[in-house]
């Protein structure tokens, strides 16, 4: 068993790093942590950046996740190794590229990249966004998936993964108290679903929104209030097209031993018990 303990990073490709730079410092809120030719680090919280652009093709995108020392990263190696996936150890330059003291990389069976790193550097700086969305920090992924039974069992066998809760046979799974980290959803080939950063009250919610909406930001979902999680929210779109969500209020799994995941029918108030129609952002066949 692998132990998860936070998400601390998403990479993704851009061919305009100007384009990202710009949407996440002026629209999104986050604080430009570094930017030279080819990468641009944004923070979201203590960590040193949390979101990296990193010139390319908008396809490259990985997930870095944090396990607990050198000794966890070799045997989670050696554990992916032995169900017969392919692990790939990274460079002395690929982990200082990355703020991390050392990492593997593999992907899951719907082929997301996955990166388990150790000792992700954090900033003695306190973050200072470049806008006041209200941010409190880098939360949760969702994940497309072409095969969500599948995708489940890998994530729940090899990890300390929990399913929290289900909307047909899409996981919404935790590794720590907070209701989901990851979100997995149905898409035809790998790929990030959304990138959620939690913003402190209901408030900032529906203030981004009217925020997104005068700047002519495509609002895909919401707002709304998700019945599984109970969060509030509202997702929209990013260069190239990647959707990003504020929310608040995620609930925790106070009663960890005790929880069963809840089975949710796959239908619009399943995704918003506000009422709110997620056509942008899942085909519910609605
Ligand atoms: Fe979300």
């Amino acid at each position: 068993m692998i132990l998860l303990r936070n998400l601390v990073y998403v990479r993704l490709g851009t061919e305009d790093l100007d384009e990202a730079e710009h949407f996440c410092t002026s629209i999104l809120g986050l604080e430009m942590a570094k930017r030279d030719a080819d990468n641009l680090y944004l923070r979201s919280n203590t960590r040193i950046y949390t979101l990296h652009y990193l010139k390319g093709k908008p396809a490259d995108q990985a997930v870095g996740i944090e396990v607990d020392g050198a000794a966890e990263l070799s045997d989670a190696a050696n554990l992916l190794e032995e169900r017969g996936i392919t692990v790939y150890r990274g460079t002395r330059e690929e982990a200082t590229a990355r703020r991390v003291h050392d990492f593997i990389a593999f992907s899951c069976p719907s082929g997301n990249r996955l990166e388990l790193v150790v000792r992700p550097q954090l900033s003695a700086k306190r973050y200072f966004p470049s806008r006041d969305a209200g941010i409190t920090g880098f939360n949760h992924i969702g994940l497309f998936t072409t095969d969500p039974v599948r995708d489940e069992q890998f994530w729940t066998s090899l990890f300390n993964v929990k399913v929290s809760d289900r909307i047909s046979d899409i996981p919404l799974m935790r590794f720590t108290s907070m209701h989901h980290e990851l979100a997995l959803v149905r898409g035809e080939g790998p790929g990030i679903q959304h990138i959620n950063h939690q913003v402190e009250t209901t408030d900032d919610v529906m203030r981004n929104y009217y925020f997104l909406r005068e700047r002519n930001v495509p609002i895909v979902f919401g707002p709304g209030r998700h019945p599984t999680s109970g969060a509030r929210f509202v997702y929209f779109t990013g260069p190239n097209n990647m959707v990003f969500e504020y929310s608040c209020g995620v609930d925790h799994i106070a009663d960890e031993a005790n929880h069963r995941p809840r089975q949710f029918a796959f239908e619009p108030t399943s995704f918003c018990m506000w009422g709110s129609r997620p056509t942008g952002f899942v085909k519910t066949g609605d």
